[in-house]
């Protein structure tokens, strides 16, 4: 038994694993500075540059519509708050599996977005679709070239992840996000909402991401590991975060959801008092994002808010266990348990905070003798509706 669930363990360790190997193949990372390639790097059916989206038609959309299940969709929520706040430019986040029962408004002026590591996942073809006949261009960003998804989009972002085995989805996760970045980038680029100088930044931060996440996975496993043993037999778990770090405590909940079995919700941190609040006592782990960016205000503001709403856990006797940046002192001093990830740009950090999250979520399932690559009731692609 033993055996079998190392064996059964292997994939899901590998592909968290496998992370920072993976990020640099995702479009940006060549060497150029201001990123004015990445739209080579779109390709088209036969995995050519592609020419049918073009710079123009880039800074001609007005909207984008970005459709998605599952982690992807979490992929899809953070990549909003990265092209709203880099490129100014106005996205929409529809689950697939509601998209085309609610008669969309036809916007064929906007860019249709689908975010998918299979390519093969049925409510998102069956939305891809609707987008289609509703006039939108279409953009994919998948893991596997040739797929369904691909095959019908105009242009296609690939992640390069690499094969993803087990069922629960990690380093096609953090490589969606990178591409969602790059994405923004290259948006605020063609758009005009950025400096040569802050797109500079923008990709020094992401190039020191594979090296971060390495770090990561030296430091902080052994701390999962014991936050398994205090916690395993916890029957729910909360995770909160604000702006893009909520889809993050989104993700950390579907992780341990899906592959140990506990009942976990994400929620935004600031709407705890608006009912969640009541489910607070000395049983309940309340995972919190409470990392910030030192160098943008809006990011410490968010992480001041977050410190309060932590007090406000706390007080009612939750055991917090905090995600924080390090050199953070202070928050050790208000909660039960800290992990530290190296300090990154506000729109990269969710890349590196959910490393921990994954990790926690394995630990607790191997200690719980469940099989992590092959959770019941799943499937790794989701081809029926
Ligand atoms: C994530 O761990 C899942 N197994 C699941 O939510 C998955 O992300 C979803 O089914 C979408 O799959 P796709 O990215 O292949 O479209």
């Amino acid at each position: 038994m033993a055996l079998a669930l190392g064996l059964a363990a292997a994939a899901q360790q590998r592909q968290t694993r496998q992370q920072p190997l993976k990020l640099p193949q995702v479009p940006l990372i060549r060497a150029s500075t201001t990123l004015v390639d990445v739209p080579v790097l779109v390709l088209d059916k036969q995995g050519q540059p592609l020419e049918s989206l073009s710079r123009d038609d880039f800074r001609a959309f007005n909207a984008v519509r970005i459709v998605a299940c599952g982690t992807s969709w979490h992929a899809a929520l953070a990549g909003k708050f990265m092209i709203e706040r880099l490129a100014r430019l106005p996205v929409d986040v529809d689950y697939a599996s509601e998209y085309r029962y609610r008669d969309p408004i036809p916007d064929s002026s906007g860019l249709g977005l689908l975010i998918t590591q299979s390519g093969e996942t049925a409510d998102t073809i069956a939305a891809q679709h609707e987008l289609i006949a509703k006039g939108s261009k279409t953009l994919a960003i998948c893991n596997v070239v040739g797929s369904a998804v691909t095959r019908l989009a105009e242009g296609v972002i690939t992640t390069n992840a690499g094969p993803e085995i087990g069922v629960a989805s990690t380093k096609a996760f953090t490589a969606q996000l990178t591409a969602l970045f790059t994405l923004a980038l290259y948006l605020a680029q063609v758009r005009g909402q950025i400096t040569d100088r802050e797109s500079l930044h923008l990709v020094n931060e992401l190039s020191r991401i594979p090296a971060q996440i390495e770090e990561i996975l030296r430091t902080v496993d052994e701390t999962c590991h014991e936050l398994a043993r205090a916690f395993s037999t916890a029957r729910d778990f909360l995770f909160l975060g604000r702006g893009i770090h909520y889809p993050i405590a989104l993700e950390g909940a579907l992780k341990l959801k899906e592959i140990s079995y506990i009942h976990a919700e994400g929620y935004p941190a600031g709407e705890m008092k608006h009912g969640p609040n009541a489910l607070i006592d000395e049983t309940l782990p309340v995972v919190c994002i409470a990392t910030q960016d030192p160098g943008d205000p809006s990011s410490v503001l968010k992480y001041e808010k977050t410190l309060s709403n932590i007090q406000e856990v706390t007080a009612r006797g939750g055991r917090v266990i905090a995600i924080a940046i390090q050199g953070d002192t202070h928050i050790a001093q208000l909660v039960e348990h800290v992990i530290h990830i190296p300090q990154s740009h506000e729109l990269l950090l969710p890349i590196l905070e959910v490393i921990p999250l994954q990790l926690l979520a394995y630990h607790m399932a191997v200690r719980r003798g469940c099989d992590v690559d092959q959770p019941r009731n799943l499937a790794k692609s989701v081809t029926v509706e």
